[in-house]
């Protein structure tokens, strides 16, 4: 029997599908945090590439690489000194090229981190607009303005940057440069054609050398419009999100990726790209995930919602509605590298819709860390989790997740690596910066860093890591990691990508009552959560896979209890 090509493939979505990304299980890797080959202390891309058959193992579609490019790590790398490199520290061109090889062999796809808002400080440009002249070339590649006051000592405008501390910093010839986030994060002039060319060639470079896609950063800020009088901070803030905001998602921002979606379908499958978009308005995002634009955006709305019914349906329903507008599937996210693990979230009060600021209070959701209910929330990420998983469109899956791990709450403020911590993050607000969600992750229970590395690991590993480690959870059938195995092991099964024909959802209303959200999916699938902490009676069906152990009552029928999901086959 000779086998067809897509027979052949390793990939679970044929490989020439031009769609294999709509419905795509995404692992993210925060590279200097996963595994650390050579001993150092700080991951690498060797160490990626040992740790490939667990990925293999875990069932996931495509890794997204957090940046690895050379940086002075002002901001874990955000900070890019070169796009077109590896981080000495992390791995060389080659290794690069050695990982993208054996991960497509592993039918695993691969995505980078594009930083296009802003540069390093040490980025070469930079260092020649400091070299140069006022008004010069040089320096028209990123935003300098003169300052106010008689002798320019004064800021062109009182804006802070993400982190705190101030937007606007002076060099030595008294002129100002705007930096949205850290001083040592100059923000880019898109006004500039040498710009966009240059982001071309970086995205010609890594597609060129196999990358299938790429993720975003900040992808709503390129385009700035800022008149000769720069308004306040405050009147920027009281500024409508509309297109015509100076700073933020401005209609031409778009004009910018209708560049790069031509650069995208120069490729065979076209590369695919998703939009990191901190927009409040779903509509606005979704202009960022049509099909000419960059095809996908990033919905954060769970980030940001507490484990409970209504509040999840109501984010499950807006963004199936955003999936019509803009043609794309859905993206669903419980974590990332700049939030607090979803375990120790829904371990915390309710935030009962107050608003979780990006940058400061988001870190432990402002919630002491001795308020943390531990094992509730594991409980609730799993449940959580498989709930996200059974949705159409993609999950994007964060390093460490797969473990239930929490937060790193046992960081010493000497410890501690995050620009938000140390620019006002601790003072203004109660946070603790990213640190937390960033530290190596356990492989083992036992020896130097647990297993990350020969040395120790860059940031401060705590002693509950050894329980939640790969080793640990490997062992023990009712771990996390099991589940997330089973789970995207069943979800592979079910969901075969091929097209929007697929990504369909239908609530099942009698069976979503109070705490309880129930939908169907194709192939008589049937998810159904328990928010709440009462046991609930359990349909009938073929028991796919739970988050927990299930109960039942006197007369054995089969409960569901509270902040479980479970995935039924009904046929
Ligand atoms: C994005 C990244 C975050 C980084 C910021 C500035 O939000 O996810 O980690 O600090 O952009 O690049
Ligand atoms: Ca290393």
């Amino acid at each position: 029997m000779t086998l067809t090509q897509a027979e052949q493939s390793p990939f679970r979505i044929p490989a020439d599908s031009p769609d294999w990304w709509r419905q795509a299980v995404v692992y993210q890797i925060y590279p200097r945090s996963f595994a650390d080959a050579n001993g150092d202390g700080i991951g690498d891309l060797a160490g990626i590439i040992s740790r490939i058959d667990y990925l293999k193992e875990l069932g996931v579609d495509a890794v997204w690489l957090s940046p690895f490019y050379p940086s002075e790590l002002a901001d874990g790398g955000y900070d890019v000194a070169d796009y077109r490199n590896v981080d000495p520290r992390i791995g060389t061109l080659d290794e690069f090229d050695e990982m993208s090889t054996k991960l497509h062999e592993a039918g695993i796809r691969l995505i980078v981190d594009i930083v296009p808002n802003h540069s390093s400080d040490q980025h070469p440009w930079f260092k020649e607009a400091l070299a140069s002249e006022k008004g010069s070339p040089a320096r028209d590649r990123y935003i300098f303005r003169d300052g106010l006051g008689e002798h320019g000592e004064i800021p062109p405008a009182d804006w802070k940057g993400s982190f705190g501390g101030a937007a606007w910093t002076r060099v030595p010839d008294g002129q100002w440069y705007l930096h949205s986030f850290a001083i040592e994060q100059p923000d880019w002039n898109w006004s500039n054609p040498e710009i966009h060319a240059d982001f071309l060639k970086t995205l010609r470079f890594w597609a060129d050398r196999g990358v299938d896609g790429f993720r975003i950063d900040v992808a709503n800020s390129l385009a700035k419009d800022l008149p000769e009088v720069l308004p306040s901070a405050a009147e920027l803030a009281a500024m409508p999100i509309d297109g015509t905001h100076p700073t933020i998602d401005r209609d031409e921002v778009q004009d910018i990726y209708a560049e790069w979606r031509e650069v995208f379908n120069e490729y065979d499958p076209p590369r695919t790209a998703v939009a990191e978009a901190w927009l409040d308005d779903p509509a606005r995002r979704a202009r960022y995930a049509r099909p000419e634009s960059l095809g996908q955006a990033f919905n954060f709305d769970l980030l940001t919602a507490d484990f409970d019914a209504a509040q999840f349906r109501r984010v499950v329903s807006t963004n199936l509605e955003q999936q019509e507008l803009s043609g794309s599937s859905s993206t669903w996210v419980l974590s990332n590298h700049d939030v607090t693990r979803h375990a120790t979230r829904y371990g915390l009060a309710p935030l009962n819709g107050r608003k979780v600021k990006q940058g400061a209070e988001w870190m432990l959701a402002g919630a002491p860390a001795d308020q943390l209910d531990r094992d509730l929330g594991v409980r609730r990420a799993r449940a959580a989790t498989l709930f996200v998983l059974a949705l159409p469109g993609s999950a994007y899956l964060y390093q460490g997740e797969e473990l239930g791990l929490h937060e790193v709450t046992e960081i010493g403020d000497d410890q501690r690596q995050d620009p938000a911590f140390f620019h006002g993050g601790r003072q203004d607000y109660d946070g603790l910066g990213r640190d937390g969600c960033r530290v190596p992750i356990p492989w083992t229970s036992e020896g130097p860093s647990f297993g990350f590395g020969a040395a120790g690991a860059h940031l401060p590993q705590p002693a509950w890591f050894a329980a939640d480690s790969v080793a640990a959870e490997e062992a023990d059938p009712d771990s996390t990691l099991s589940m997330y195995r089973k789970a995207l092991a069943v979800r592979a099964d079910l969901v075969t990508g091929d097209g929007q024909a697929a990504e369909s959802l239908e609530w099942d209303d009698a069976l979503s009552q109070g705490d309880v959200l129930a939908f169907r999916r194709p192939g008589g699938w049937l998810c159904l959560t328990n928010f709440g902490a009462e046991a609930v009676a359990l349909p009938t069906g073929e028991l796919l896979v739970a988050s927990g152990h299930l109960a039942a009552d006197e007369d054995g029928q089969q409960l569901l209890p509270g902040a479980t999901t479970a995935w039924l086959r009904q046929d």
